[in-house]
């Protein structure tokens, strides 16, 4: 199956093109980036495929049945919505879209075409999240009634006045780059629950003093100080759904030395607290002692799970747990939460 892959930055060097290249049914044919010695970098390193600057030229070609979308936040919509017009397959790196208005967008040109459009929600392919799911669908926690969701880091803004702290190109910040991660498992585990209001707040306090900002880690970076920071770098809210509570603390930076990356599920027999990226503890209490343990597995490459479902996808027409049809309601409770923090109000979702 040919391949092109839309953006050679960080996440296409890093997932997408090494994992098309493991996959025996893919070949890349282009790899599209606006700056030119990205593109040609990846030919040279990967001995493969065209490099092209405009993405419109890969669509052309009728060869190309499937793309990476693998580009800032701002051009997902327009490119993934021009390549499934062109008629071609889409991965789209996550969030869907800067705002939920354009996740829609997508969603309904997904549906006119029928052509594949899967949201990078790559925790979907993770072992330990899909292990937690079996915990939960078969009852082994009970009733899980609140999740209680943390991103936090110290002082680990990402490239400071660039694309990522931009809201016109971002769309938003810990929230939409971090927090979709997050609430995406959560609800993929809790078996996407209905969601029935969303109350939030979010802060862009520490990151706006650019000159003065001292920082950890600058991943993304270096930092531009010309550049622009107009999004959140803190977050908090509280969603209720007709499964679980969900509350969440995120920040890319915070003023606490301490930095936390997990999420607990609270069930009424068990409770699991998931390592974000790594693996989880089962806490319960059997025959009147408390006991925890922590499950030993396989844990697989998830990207190159979703790089290998993504081309199955495509053959076989089997709907996959990260089709935007599932993964929309993510970009509706974040758009939510902004929302909600922007009228300092709780707003209700249909
Ligand atoms: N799934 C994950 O865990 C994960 C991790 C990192 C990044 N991401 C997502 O991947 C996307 C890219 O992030 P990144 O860190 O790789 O960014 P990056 O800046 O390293 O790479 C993006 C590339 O896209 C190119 N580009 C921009 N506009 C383009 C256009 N119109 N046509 C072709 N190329 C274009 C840029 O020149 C750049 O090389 C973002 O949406 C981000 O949220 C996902």
């Amino acid at each position: 199956m040919k391949v092109a892959v839309i953006g050679c930055g960080t996440i296409a060097n890093a997932a997408h093109i090494p994992s098309y290249m493991n996959n025996p049914e893919a070949e890349i044919k282009y790899f599209c980036d606006i700056i030119p010695e990205r593109a040609e970098a990846a030919v040279q390193k990967y001995g493969c495929g065209t490099a092209v600057t405009d993405y419109h030229d890969v669509l052309k070609d009728p060869e190309v049945e499937a793309i990476s979308v693998c580009t800032p936040n701002n051009v997902h919509a327009l490119i993934a919505m021009d390549a499934l017009r062109a008629g071609k397959n889409v991965l789209c790196e996550k969030p869907a879209a800067r705002t939920y208005a354009e996740a829609l967008e997508m969603q309904k040109v997904q549906h006119e075409t029928g052509k594949v459009l899967n949201i990078g929600v790559v925790n979907r392919f993770n072992s330990s999240v899909n292990l937690i799911k079996k915990y939960i669908d078969s009852g082994k926690l009970g009733d899980v009634y609140h999740v209680y969701v943390s991103f936090r880091a110290h002082r680990s803004i990402p490239g400071l006045g660039g694309a990522f702290t931009t809201k016109a190109i971002a769309g938003g910040g810990a929230l939409i780059d971090w927090g979709v991660h997050y609430l995406d498992i959560v609800m993929y585990c809790c078996g996407d629950p209905k969601v029935k209001t969303v109350s939030g707040e979010v802060f862009s306090k520490l990151g706006v003093n650019m000159e003065e900002y001292a920082y950890t880690d600058m991943w993304a970076g270096p930092p531009k100080y010309d550049g622009t920071y107009d999004v959140d770098d803190s977050v908090t809210g509280l969603i209720r759904t007709e499964g679980p509570t969900i509350t969440l603390h995120g920040a890319w930076a915070q003023n606490i030395g301490v930095p936390e990356q997990y999420i607990d599920f609270m069930g009424d027999k068990a409770g699991i607290r998931l390592m974000y990226g790594k693996d989880f503890t089962v806490y319960t209490a059997e025959n009147g002692a408390l006991v925890e343990y922590k499950p030993v597995f396989q844990m697989d490459e998830m990207f190159q799970k979703e790089i290998d479902a993504f081309i199955d996808c495509i053959k076989t027409g089997k709907k996959l747990p990260s089709h935007i049809d599932t993964v929309i309601i993510t970009a509706e409770m974040m758009q939510a939460i902004y929302d909600s923090a922007e009228s300092h109000k709780e707003i209700a979702l249909a």
